[in-house]
């Protein structure tokens, strides 16, 4: 938790600056800051994305999210006292498992449809 918690917590940062501040070497070349009348998230997502290095970070940032989402959704349900082999909890780290993969692989597959093409 401490290790992935600390890369979380450093992919955040990275992030913001990448995607929010526009700061330099985090943010893609162009980056366009939101103004009260327009957005450029769009295009600027894709233009981060489109560097494969940024992707990478994106894509095991969302590896760890995925670990970290998993051991704290089954902590949850061991602190909430549900009986070790029983069926609930069986059941409950079955749902943890399955939110974990859906939040990591429903994030990754934005990097990899703008390095594949898909959105530009
Ligand atoms: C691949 C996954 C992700 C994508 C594609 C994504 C995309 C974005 C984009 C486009 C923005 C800027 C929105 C804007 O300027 O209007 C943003 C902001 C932000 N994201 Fe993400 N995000 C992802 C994952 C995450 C995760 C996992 C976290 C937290 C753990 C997170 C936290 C934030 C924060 C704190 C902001 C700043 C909000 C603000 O500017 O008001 N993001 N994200």
């Amino acid at each position: 938790m401490l290790v992935t918690g600390v890369v979380l917590l450093l992919f955040v940062i990275f992030h913001v600056l990448d995607l929010t501040t526009g700061t330099s070497p985090a943010a893609p070349d162009g980056f366009q800051a939101a103004t009260h009348e327009t957005s450029h998230a769009y295009s600027n997502l894709v233009d981060s994305f489109s560097r494969w290095p940024a992707s990478l970070i994106y894509i095991a940032a969302m590896v760890a999210l995925a670990l970290h989402l998993l051991h704290g959704l089954v902590s949850a349900v061991y602190d909430m006292g549900v009986g070790v082999g029983s069926k609930a909890r069986n059941i409950l780290s079955a749902v943890a498992l399955l939110v974990a993969l859906l939040v990591a692989l429903g994030n990754i597959t934005i990097p990899v449809a703008v390095l594949t093409g898909l959105i530009s």
